[in-house]
């Protein structure tokens, strides 16, 4: 038995009776401590310089899609706001700055033989004056704001995009790639396929949850490959950077101790994580979990074969083993039971019935469930089901409603979450070698336009020049950065 498999058993029992027992020690000394962005959240500048549209443009200016109707138009004007951003990171003292491109602002049509030469200049700025502060940049390639003429080609359903991502990422590591060692190629795949195909309430808005989910997923997770390939053999002997995926899930913890809920859990983390993880960083192809329930249940449905498309095993193995990290984003837990009722909540897959039958009380904020010990258990879980992984977290954060700046639930959060991760890597020997809080500043949050915060800087949206102040929990990861953890 593997001996992760044992911490992990173990940990699982003894982790969730509580969190009383702080660990105070530090972080490795090489341990990277960031802070991240996203390109639609916070930049603005939607219309200008050439920027094209994207399906968050399109979608935000919809009625009735995104609370109060708010956009990314203005976001925070980091557009014009980049060096004040700069000076907030300088003054948190972080290692990396984590942000992504705007796709549609360096290529308005998405394709490459158009470049937008302001957008370029742009980025070229924002990595200079991040790389003069000692910043290093950690660039998203697609943090979902997919180019609009790339959607009504078809988007993620169209096979092409395989190749266009393909080129369009080499596009980027030729431009910054001399400068930029960090690259993810995906945010979130689970989610921007899920919310924004499956249930309709992200962009582009589609509704269509059990189908079409599938052949995106499959799709990215092709082009995803290709790009890493690119970069391997095109880019890193020259660049000799890191290119990975970031994928994220909550950790679904067993109602009971019952064999059921155990493998309701299971089989939960499959169906979300699992999706994406087993075919780049696990034994190749879908979980197998997925493969048996999806057919079984599309035979039942009518359907002449599964709905989850199959690789062949020549993709199966071109796209295994293609990130050089195991980048993941993490926010809260679920509790999951095992017996087949009825999702309290409409669900958020046609397939929740198979997945795991939910028990979910989300509180302190609409998503987020503070439950810090949850992410102990899944850095212990990621680390026995896919061989001890580096893992960067590329995102871990809280939210609230309301604008004030002395956030003391937020610097419990952070507190507690974080000293689960020294937890995981001093106690359990989990291989995690970064941390990033999400997010800088407040910032759109998708659907739930400006109404959620989840900045350690306050943006005061309402005057136009989107002023910035930081909040305690600022100050907290300030001076966690400088210890470098909690030492005694
Ligand atoms: C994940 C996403 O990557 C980010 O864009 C979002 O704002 C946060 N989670 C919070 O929901």
């Amino acid at each position: 038995m593997h001996l992760f498999n044992i911490i992990l058993s173990v940990s699982v029992f003894i982790v969730v009776q509580g969190d009383d027992d702080f660990l105070y020690d530090t972080f490795p000394e090489d341990f990277l401590w960031g802070t991240a962005t996203s390109s639609y959240q916070i930049e603005g500048a939607w219309n200008v310089d050439g920027k094209g549209e994207n399906i968050w443009d399109t979608f935000s200016h919809e009625s009735g899609k995104v609370a109060n109707n708010d956009t990314g138009d203005i976001a925070c004007d980091s557009y014009n706001n980049y060096a004040e951003d700069i000076q907030l990171l300088k003054d948190l003292g972080v290692d990396f700055y984590r942000f992504s491109l705007s796709w549609a602002r360096l290529l308005p049509t998405g394709r490459v033989d158009q470049p937008n030469q302001a957008g370029i200049d742009y980025y070229n700025t924002l990595i200079n004056e991040l790389l003069e502060e000692d910043i290093i940049p950690m660039v998203t390639l697609y943090h979902w704001d997919l180019p609009k003429d790339l959607y009504d080609q078809g988007g993620w359903e169209n096979e092409e995009m395989v190749q266009i991502f393909n080129e369009y990422a080499i596009f980027a590591f030729e431009l910054f790639g001399d400068r930029v060692k960090w690259w993810i190629t995906f945010n979130e795949p689970y989610v921007f396929i899920v919310y924004g195909m499956g249930e309709g309430y992200h962009a582009p808005g589609l509704e269509s949850p059990g189908e079409i989910i599938y052949t995106a997923a499959h799709t990215v997770l092709k082009a995803h490959a290709e790009a890493w390939h690119s970069y391997d053999e095109l880019f890193r002997p020259t660049q000799n950077g890191n290119i990975g995926i970031t994928l994220d899930t909550d950790w679904k913890e067993p109602l009971t101790d019952s064999p059921e809920d155990i493998e309701a859990s299971e089989r939960g983390m499959q169906f979300s994580l699992g999706w994406f993880a087993n075919p780049i960083h696990g034994s190749g192809g879908y979980p197998a979990v997925m493969k048996e329930k999806i057919a079984e249940k599309s035979a039942q449905q009518g359907y002449e074969q599964s709905r989850l498309p199959e690789f062949t095993a020549e993709e199966e193995a071109r796209i295994l083993g293609t990130s050089d990290f195991f980048g993941l984003n993490h926010y809260s837990t679920a509790m999951v039971q095992g017996e087949n009722t009825v999702a309290p909540e409409p669900s958020y897959l046609d397939d929740r019935d198979i997945i795991t039958s939910v028990n979910e009380t989300w509180i302190g904020c609409d998503f987020v469930y503070v439950v810090p010990w949850g992410l102990r258990n899944l850095l212990n879980w990621i680390t026995n089901t896919y061989d001890r992984p580096n893992i960067y977290i590329t995102e871990n954060g809280m939210c609230d409603y309301n604008a004030t700046l002395n956030d003391e639930h937020r610097v419990n959060y952070y507190r507690s979450y974080t000293n689960n991760v020294l937890k995981a890597i001093k106690l359990d020997g989990c291989d995690v070698r970064s941390y990033t809080a999400w997010s800088l500043l407040d910032n759109f949050e998708w659907a739930y336009g400006y109404d959620l915060r989840f900045g350690l800087h306050h943006v005061d949206f309402e005057d136009p020049a989107r002023p910035r102040t930081p909040k305690a929990s600022a100050e907290f990861i300030r001076q966690l950065v400088a210890d470098n953890g909690f030492p005694e």
